[in-house]
């Protein structure tokens, strides 16, 4: 098959690392960044080309992504606690805003620049507006909400991914993460999501489905993932192998 040229912004988060094998399994070169020199080893180890750069530091950020020669970019950068400990949320929700914003404007400047043709972004599937459900992905956030989530930040984010032609934006709607590497071992809250299933849709995503917003979860009650099951060809059931 012919790989393609993937850039992963944080590669080395819940989702990126185990998203960073299957790209390379699936024979596409993946240029994988970390802010951290530490993690560059275990990127590689993945089978990720390591990049040391800051999402804020756009300049930096820029070469980088034009050194990589991205077919796709995809964005798995949030900042939050390991833990999701309640003590460190506060400040984590702020970073994690500023990344949605303003990191994001910095990927997307970068992805157009190196003639990038898609950019795959996460997001949240929690912050619909109060209404009837399941939503919909056409459903509308809700935007004036207060609270764990800075909606503000992801609707920069949303907006940044889906309308800066000539990028194809796609948008991945994730619901609460369970498995390796996150705060839980097993699904809870109201639209789980195991991160190799959430990993596996930034795969599909690549490459099927029209640009757009997908729900990315469980079936549950409040959100509809009909969606990705028939645009990308998705399952929940994915897991990596042990
Ligand atoms: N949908 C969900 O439920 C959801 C989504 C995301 C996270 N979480 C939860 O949050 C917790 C932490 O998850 P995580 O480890 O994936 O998140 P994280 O610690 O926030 O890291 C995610 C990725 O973003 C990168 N990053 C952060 N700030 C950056 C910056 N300024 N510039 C460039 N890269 C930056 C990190 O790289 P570095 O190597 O530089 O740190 C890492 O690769 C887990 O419990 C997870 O389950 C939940």
């Amino acid at each position: 098959m012919m790989g393609y040229r993937i850039f992963l912004a944080g590669a080395s988060g819940a989702i990126g690392s185990r998203l960073t094998p299957l790209l390379h399994s699936a024979g596409h070169y993946v240029c994988g960044s970390t802010r951290s020199e530490a993690k560059a080893g275990v990127l590689r180890s993945l089978g990720a080309d390591p990049v040391v750069v800051d999402v804020f530091d756009a300049t930096a950020l820029s070469r980088a992504v034009a050194a990589a020669r991205p077919d796709v970019v995809i964005h798995q950068i949030t900042d939050l606690p390991k833990d999701l400990n309640p003590r460190d949320m506060g400040a984590a929700i702020a970073r994690t805003a500023r990344i949605r914003s303003e990191g994001t404007r910095n990927l997307v400047r970068a992805a157009i620049a190196a003639g990038a043709r898609r950019l795959v972004a996460q997001s949240i599937a929690w912050v619909y507006a109060p209404g009837s459900e399941p939503h919909a992905e056409t459903d509308p956030l809700n935007a004036g909400a207060e609270g764990d989530i800075n909606v503000q930040g992801v609707i920069a984010l949303e907006d940044l991914t889906l309308k800066s032609p000539p990028l194809e934006g796609v948008v991945l709607r994730y619901g609460q993460l369970y498995g390796p590497g996150t705060a839980s071992d097993q699904p809870s809250n109201s639209a789980p999501i195991h991160v190799d299933a959430a990993a596996y849709a930034a795969l599909l995503a690549i490459d099927h489905g029209a640009p757009g917003i997908y729900n990315i979860a469980q079936s549950n009650r409040h959100v509809a993932t009909e969606k990705a099951r028939a645009e990308l060809g998705w399952t929940p059931d994915f897991r990596l192998p042990a």
